[in-house]
């Protein structure tokens, strides 16, 4: 979106072209990869360099396989506007930054700071893409809680085409709207305002719809393969729900599901002692090739 009469180069897609990402696992190497293909310079920052080589392998897999189905010309292309570094310090010049790292309050809030002193332009964004941690508590860990807000993206990212913006109860009005801008008009996605409360609005539904499958299969109700077809097959899911927890990662499922039982006190909220044992066990889902399913 360009106002008539200004520098088209500051109000471009709210101004961020340059766009950081912390954490390359599942969803930051996803939000990577829409923000190079918008044509965005992106920067990766990962916490060691053997994750940044893994958040790139990610990545170049991905644009791959778009090319492979024709829905993607120049993979080389989108690649060579990411960089990968182990170093939070490469984000200094970055209009944007998204945090995408493991849903551990402490880990953000400490990272929230870190980046606060790091990223230079008085004007940055620092988002997180969170799925149940307050937005204030971000916000607050920073000197520009103004500029912070929540930009939450869904799995896979490349796919699935709706953002929930979240701002605190801090959040200028600037800052969502210029998020909103880089959302629809940079990345052709759809975006939907929601409060800042645990879970949003699609996981304050989704996850105790998926704790409720996974309690249904602890007590040995039905199995899970049953479970999953009958949400498939009676409801056109387009795939069942403990399917999808192996897609989201069992353990981002169950922090997920602790923020929410922290926020309400509903019972609907706790994560059932399975869910628990699986995480303890790593059987973290698709990305560790064993959930409530095996992957090859
Ligand atoms: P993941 O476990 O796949 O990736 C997390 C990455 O962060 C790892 O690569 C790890 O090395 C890196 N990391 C951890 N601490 C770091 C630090 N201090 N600095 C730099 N990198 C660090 O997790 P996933 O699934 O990508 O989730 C990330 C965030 O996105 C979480 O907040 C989660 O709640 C949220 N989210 C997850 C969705 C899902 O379906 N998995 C959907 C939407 C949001």
């Amino acid at each position: 979106m360009t106002a008539t009469g200004e520098d088209a180069t500051n109000t471009i897609d709210g101004g961020l072209e340059k766009v950081g990402v912390v954490g390359g696992g599942l969803m930051g190497s996803g939000i990577a990869e829409v923000a190079a293909r918008s044509g965005r310079s992106v920067v990766v920052a990962e916490a060691t360099q053997s994750a940044a080589d893994a958040a790139r392998a990610r990545i170049e897999k991905s644009l791959q396989r778009a090319a492979q189905r024709g829905k993607l010309e120049d993979p080389e292309g989108v690649l060579g506007r990411i960089g990968f570094s182990a170093d939070l310090d490469a984000l200094a010049d970055r209009d944007l930054v998204v945090e995408a790292i493991v849903e551990n309050e402490d880990a953000k809030t400490e990272l929230f700071a870190r980046l606060d002193k790091i990223v230079a332009a008085p004007d940055a964004i620092l988002a997180s893409n969170t799925s149940s941690i307050p937005i204030m508590k971000l916000a607050v860990a920073t000197s520009r809680p103004q500029q912070v807000l929540g930009i939450h993206f869904f799995n896979p990212v490349p796919v699935l085409s709706l953002v929930e913006l979240v701002p605190s109860l801090m959040t200028a009005e600037a800052t969502t709207e210029r998020a909103r801008s880089f959302v629809q008009d940079g990345l052709g996605k759809h975006a939907i305002d929601c409060q800042d409360r645990a879970g949003f609005v699609v996981n304050a539904l989704l996850i105790p719809f998926i704790l409720s499958a996974i309690r249904m299969y602890e007590s040995g109700f039905a199995s899970a393969e049953d479970i999953d077809s009958g949400l498939v097959r009676g409801a056109a899911h387009p795939q069942g729900p403990l399917a999808l927890a192996d897609l989201i990662g069992l353990d981002t499922t169950k922090a997920v599901a602790e923020s929410l039982y922290e926020e309400f006190k509903e019972p609907l909220y706790a994560p059932p002692p399975l869910l628990a044992r699986m995480v303890d066990a790593g059987l973290l889902g698709r990305k560790a090739g064993r959930g409530f399913y095996t992957y090859g």
